[in-house]
């Protein structure tokens, strides 16, 4: 098989966390030719999605990455596509995915969801009975009625943020409060998200994987004392955890809609029994889950994604 990542240059992956990473690995492991390109090698002539793809080995030594010689190919030659590109999710995140809708092949996850389906208001859109009672405004007033009319603290932050970025915690009577909606909305021309805190977060917010809509591992991230967020991007630490009842029933609900529309490898976020984020740009947690229970995931998961080619191993 043929398998090429679309993703950041390879220097900048940290192979100690990286879920591309290990799922390269797999992919060389298993004797498939592995190519990479950044997104802006991607390109399109008479209809044809084509890039300018470097072969690349991988391995659990140093240095990794084992590069051959960059050369031209249509995508239609590789039997899956790997849409890996970390954040941001702006306008040239967005237009490769466009190139990528005509790559002619199995693309993971599905470049139309990827544009279609944003990962903190897909929640909204579909499935608001699961989350916290949340705002996505970019109206100053309306936001600090909304913190005033609380009656406890609110979550403020971006609609694009990634990593904990710009999330702020306030209440009603914070001297800030007109001052940070002020910054995050840049003066009512960005929208921001404000959503009901849930304390329940210093248990955790659990990051849980799937594969082609099935669950597959989970861990919940533990905010330090020093910090709110529960991201490892800032230091939380992550720990095994159990999925309640309710956890499993958000799964079960949102699983045949991620299958359904091509959303192959995802990670969903829940806080307290409530979702809040269902990441599919560039889900990770696949190294961190592997450590915690002694698992191989990144084997399941090209397991799920070959099945869902058509088979051919
Ligand atoms: N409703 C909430 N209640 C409590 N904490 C929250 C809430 N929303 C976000 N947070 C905190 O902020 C962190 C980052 O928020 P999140 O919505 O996951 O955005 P990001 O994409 O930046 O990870 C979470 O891990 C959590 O610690
Ligand atoms: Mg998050």
């Amino acid at each position: 098989m043929k398998h090429l990542f679309v993703m950041d240059p390879l220097e900048r992956i940290q192979v100690g966390g990286d879920s591309t990473y290990v799922t390269m690995r797999e992919c060389t492991d298993r004797g498939f030719e592995v190519a990479m390109c950044t997104p802006d090698r991607l390109f399109s002539h008479d209809g044809e999605a084509r890039a300018t793809v470097t072969p690349v080995r991988t391995t659990a030594d140093a240095p990794y990455f084992h590069t051959g010689t960059p050369h031209e190919s249509a995508l239609e030659a590789f039997d899956v596509v790997w849409m890996r590109k970390d954040p941001p999710f702006d306008m040239t995140y967005i237009f490769s995915t466009y190139l990528l809708d005509m790559a002619g092949t199995k693309v993971v996850n599905h470049p139309a969801g990827l544009k279609l389906f944003n990962e903190k208001l897909w929640v909204q859109a579909r499935w608001p009975q699961f989350q916290p009672e949340t705002l996505i405004t970019n109206d100053i007033k309306r936001i600090r009625t909304f913190v005033e009319d609380a009656g406890g603290r609110i979550v403020l932050k971006p609609w694009d943020g990634n990593g904990g970025r710009g999330v702020l915690v306030t209440e009603k009577g914070d001297a800030n409060l007109s001052s940070m909606i002020e910054l995050l909305t840049r003066e009512g021309r960005d929208y921001l998200i404000a959503q009901r805190y849930l304390p329940g977060v210093m248990h955790g917010d659990k990051r849980v994987l799937l594969f082609a809509g099935e669950v597959v591992g989970a861990m919940a991230r533990v905010p330090v004392a020093t910090d709110h967020r529960a991201n490892m991007h800032v230091g939380a630490r992550v720990h095994r955890c159990e999925l309640t009842e309710r956890d499993r029933e958000i799964c079960a609900a949102i699983g045949p809609a991620l299958r359904e529309h091509g959303q192959l490898f995802v990670g969903i976020d829940l806080i307290d029994g409530h979702l809040t984020e269902i990441n599919v740009t560039s889900p990770t947690g696949i190294q961190e889950i592997n450590r915690l229970y002694g698992l191989k995931l990144q084997a399941d998961l090209v397991d799920a994604v070959i099945a869902h080619t058509g088979g051919h191993a």
